[in-house]
């Protein structure tokens, strides 16, 4: 997160918090410095962005895939040097399960995170002769974090005339909890199976929701 503040996660002496900025180069530098040897890489930074197309500012676009995108790309590239060298290490990239099935009002947010996807398969493969490994986790609708209230700020205050309907619709249905969700807890068992088990899939859903889409 760019601003840790104390009493968010239990303390521990097993843990430490450090500032990033995933679009700031001197900012991923200083942090990749101060962690020491890394063994995972877990790319979860993210901002969503719920609109018509016509209603987005292109301001609002860039910084959806500055963070998602390059910020994704940024972060691997600052590990890889030494992943490489101790011939051992995880990426994990955090996208989305809106890139297995396409929902409306979210062509920015799942064209940045099926960019991740295409992203780390590829690159899956120029990194398996060091022995690093690449793996995607695809949650599915998580309304129990910050993500809605996130992705406000990118979505400005008016609503387009010409999609209001349709887009209260749509709100109305991203805030239906009646069917399955996912849950941070399920983020997290998923994130950990991709870092500890090399037999895991390339891509692993995380989620009731999003499992039920992988299988379908
Ligand atoms: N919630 C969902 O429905 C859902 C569904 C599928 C996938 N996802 C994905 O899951 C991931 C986590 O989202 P969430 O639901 O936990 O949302 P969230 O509560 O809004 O958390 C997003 C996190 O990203 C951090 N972040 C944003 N911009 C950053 C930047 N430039 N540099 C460093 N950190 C940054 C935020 O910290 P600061 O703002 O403090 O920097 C925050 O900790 C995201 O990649 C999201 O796209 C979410």
């Amino acid at each position: 997160m760019r601003t840790p503040h104390d009493g968010l996660l239990p303390s521990s002496d097993r843990l430490r918090l450090l500032p990033l900025d995933v679009t700031d180069a001197e900012s991923i530098r200083r942090c990749v410095e101060a962690a020491g040897p890394i063994d995972a890489l877990v790319n979860n930074a993210g901002v969503g962005l719920l609109a018509p197309l016509e209603g987005i500012a292109m301001a609002s676009a860039r910084e959806v895939f500055e963070t998602n995108t390059l910020g994704t790309i940024a972060m691997t590239q600052a590990v890889l040097p030494q992943f490489r060298q101790q011939r051992a290490g995880v990426v994990v990239n955090v996208t989305s399960s809106v890139t297995l099935m396409p929902l409306p009002l979210l062509a920015v947010y799942t064209g940045s995170k099926a960019a991740v996807n295409a992203f780390t398969e590829s690159l899956a493969l120029e990194l398996a002769p060091f022995d690093v490994r690449m793996r995607l986790v695809l949650p599915g609708r998580a309304p129990g974090t910050r993500f809605g209230d996130n992705a406000r700020r990118l979505m400005g205050e008016g609503v387009h005339e010409a999609y209001a309907d349709f887009q209260q619709r749509v709100f109305a249905g991203v805030r239906d909890t009646s069917t399955p969700v996912t849950h941070a807890q399920d983020v997290a068992e998923a994130v950990w199976r991709a870092v500890t088990d090399p037999a895991a899939p390339m891509r692993i859903p995380a989620g009731a929701d999003a499992a039920a889409l992988a299988a379908a």
